[in-house]
């Protein structure tokens, strides 16, 4: 299943993140893509605070590869990763599986790098720069494309 939403502020992108919230449970695993200042991070904040962690500071977690964010205000443990880092490499032997195949959910900025351990279901989101539709627009815009993939 694949819908395509074009144009979107950042309050909007607020708002698919809340309805992507709502259908999370245990075990699923997002991706998140887009080249660099795409937006993946600033989706993981919005998700992230939907899901209960207001207070949680999300960030771009490049050097740790991955955060674990915990908590009683939050339905399960989420797992931010990103896999910048980890072009060439992959993700095999570095202990992720336990997280990505664990108790909680995972979010995945570059996930393409880590594709040998990714499962065959996942929702993918990709965001990309739209289009500027006059000179004078101030504000910034993503074409966002969600994929539900083999997801019940
Ligand atoms: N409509 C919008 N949607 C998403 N981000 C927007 C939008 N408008 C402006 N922005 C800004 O664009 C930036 C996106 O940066 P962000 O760190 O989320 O990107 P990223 O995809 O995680 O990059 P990286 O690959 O470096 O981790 C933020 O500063 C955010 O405020
Ligand atoms: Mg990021």
């Amino acid at each position: 299943m694949k819908e395509f939403y074009k144009q979107q502020n950042i309050n909007d992108i607020q708002k698919i993140a809340q309805k992507i919230a709502t259908s999370l449970k245990i075990g699923d695993v997002l991706l998140l893509n887009g080249d660099l200042g795409a937006g993946k991070t600033t989706f993981t904040r919005f998700l992230v605070s939907f899901l209960g962690g207001k207070n949680i500071r999300v960030s771009s977690p490049t050097f740790t590869i991955m955060q674990i964010y915990k908590g009683d205000e939050l339905k399960f443990p989420i797992y931010h990763f990103d896999a910048y880092r980890l072009e060439g490499i992959g993700g095999m032997d570095q202990g992720y599986e336990d997280y990505i195949y664990g108790d909680g959910i995972s979010i995945i900025e570059w996930g393409e790098f880590i594709k040998d351990i990714l499962p065959d279901k996942y929702i993918s989101i990709t965001f990309k720069r739209s289009e500027q539709n006059t000179e004078q627009d101030l504000e910034e815009f993503r074409d966002v494309e969600i994929e539900i993939n083999n997801l019940n």
